[in-house]
């Protein structure tokens, strides 16, 4: 039995760079069949962004269009408009995340799919909520990072480098494709019901405010005592009158931070320096006794300076010290191995060459290794992050640029003749570049 959640759905993937792309990858290794429409000659932008060989699509584009189909597609021409409109009557899905009105003015705009095919459900990214009075701006990870609250609540608070920081973590970009990969399974499972498709509207600023939850909790808290506890501003510095930037901070009750560790052994060099640990005093008295024998710092348990979880965000500048005393000469490992006997919540910081040499992480999902062949030969990419107990997907290879062209159009009733024409016509494949003008000749001697 095959057991691919979406086996059976038809996907129009009018989606490119990074947000649109992780949410169509998605569904087509959860089985959906994921047709890419690309601007013949062009196609997405990331092909040739980041690459590590000119001739070859950069890794970027390969880690977010995996097992999709290619149809090179002029959709200006009304050739192309009838192919899209073709594909549209028969599929289940369309996405797109083109910049805004542009849709619209293509003439695929939510009404006008709708009207094609009332069961066909549309998935829209755009960088703002409708309601929003930077709608019209078009957005990259930075700008939803910056207006979402994510930058301004990131990176140091105080000395040169209090600066608004990104994440590493591409919160505007894959987290918008996976909060729509949501909001399109959910409307698959309204259409069961109601028999119509339903358009799903996805902000990257929404995709990002939402993983910024707990911040407007802090501002709350902010506005009504003026100040945060769990900040190394309490309790003898200021609070301003908005959410600090947390540095290290755990940002929720427990105390945590960041500690620097002796190098470990070819790992951790002046120019990698990946050498900390991050470790978690909870709140609990037990938690806190188990972690005082594995520190080694017994005198804390009867110190009321220390032994009760308000008493150490009082003394946080005390307690962050002498843990950053304790791990000064050990790696971050061997921290780890210690206080993880005494079920301390700890980590060490893994830089991303650590995390894809760890044979471990290659479970099947986790870590992927995708043969695309050819001179790319194998590339190693971020699975499905979530394991179902009865579907396993599978990760095949990327299209070439219109790689499927033929296929799509022959399916569609096309003619060899027509696709020859449309092929000729700038509809599926580049017009041919004009003529450069002769160069003048060289003057007689
Ligand atoms: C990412 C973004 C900033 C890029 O903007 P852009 O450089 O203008 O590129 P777009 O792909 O949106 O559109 C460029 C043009 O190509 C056209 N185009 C794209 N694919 C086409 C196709 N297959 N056939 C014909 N035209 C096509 C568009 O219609 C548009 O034409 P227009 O300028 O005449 O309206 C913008 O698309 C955007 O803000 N998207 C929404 C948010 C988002 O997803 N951001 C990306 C995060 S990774």
């Amino acid at each position: 039995m095959n057991t691919a959640p979406l086996q059976g759905i038809k996907v129009v993937d009018f989606t490119e760079v990074q947000s649109g792309p992780s949410c169509t990858q998605m569904l087509a290794w959860l089985g959906a069949e994921v047709i890419k429409i690309e601007r013949p000659g062009v196609g997405d932008a990331t092909r040739k962004e980041l690459q590590f060989d000119p001739n070859e699509p950069s890794y970027y584009f390969l880690q977010l269009n995996s097992d999709k189909k290619s149809l090179a597609l002029n959709a200006k021409t009304p050739q192309g408009k009838d192919i899209l409109t073709k594909l549209i009557k028969e599929c289940d899905i369309f996405v797109e995340n083109l910049h805004p009105g542009a849709m619209e003015k293509l003439g695929f705009g939510w009404d006008a799919v709708h009207q094609l095919n009332p069961r066909c459900i549309y998935g829209t990214i755009k960088g703002f909520p409708e309601s929003s009075k930077y709608k019209d701006l078009k957005a990259y990870e930075p700008v939803a990072q910056v207006t979402a609250g994510a930058a301004s609540t990131t990176g140091w608070f105080s000395g040169d480098y209090n600066i608004p920081t990104q994440s590493g973590a591409a919160l505007g970009d894959s987290n918008t494709g996976m909060h729509l990969t949501i909001g399109l399974l959910a409307a698959l499972c309204q259409r069961e019901k109601t028999g119509e498709g339903c358009y799903v509207y996805q902000s990257m600023h929404n995709a990002c405010l939402n993983l910024c939850r707990i911040k407007t909790r802090d501002q709350m808290t902010l506005d009504r005592i003026g100040y945060l506890t769990q900040f190394p501003q309490y309790p003898n510095g200021k609070f301003g009158d908005c959410v600090p930037r947390s540095g290290n901070t755990e940002g929720s009750g427990v105390l945590g931070w960041t500690y620097k560790c002796k190098p470990a052994d070819g790992l951790d060099s002046e120019l990698d320096a990946n050498n900390y640990v991050y470790v978690i005093l909870q709140r609990g008295a037990k938690d806190f006794e188990l972690a005082c024998q594995g520190f080694g710092f017994q005198d804390w348990l009867t110190n009321p300076d220390f032994n009760t979880a308000d008493a150490r965000d009082k003394h946080k500048d005390q307690v962050i010290a002498r843990i950053a005393a304790w791990c000064a000469d050990k790696t971050k490992y061997e921290v780890t191995e210690i206080l993880s006997k005494y079920a301390v919540p700890v980590g060490p910081v893994l830089s991303t060459k650590e995390i894809m040499t760890d044979e471990t992480l290659y479970d099947g999902n986790t870590l992927v290794k995708i043969n695309q062949g050819g001179n790319i030969g194998e590339f190693v990419t971020v699975g499905c992050p979530f394991t179902m107990s009865n579907y396993q997907p599978t990760y095949g290879p990327c299209p070439t640029l219109g790689g499927n062209t033929e296929e799509i159009l022959t399916s569609l009733g096309y003619t060899a003749d027509e696709q020859a024409a449309m092929k000729a016509n700038g509809t599926t494949a580049p017009l041919p570049k004009p003529a450069e003008p002769a160069a003048p000749a060289a003057p007689a001697k």
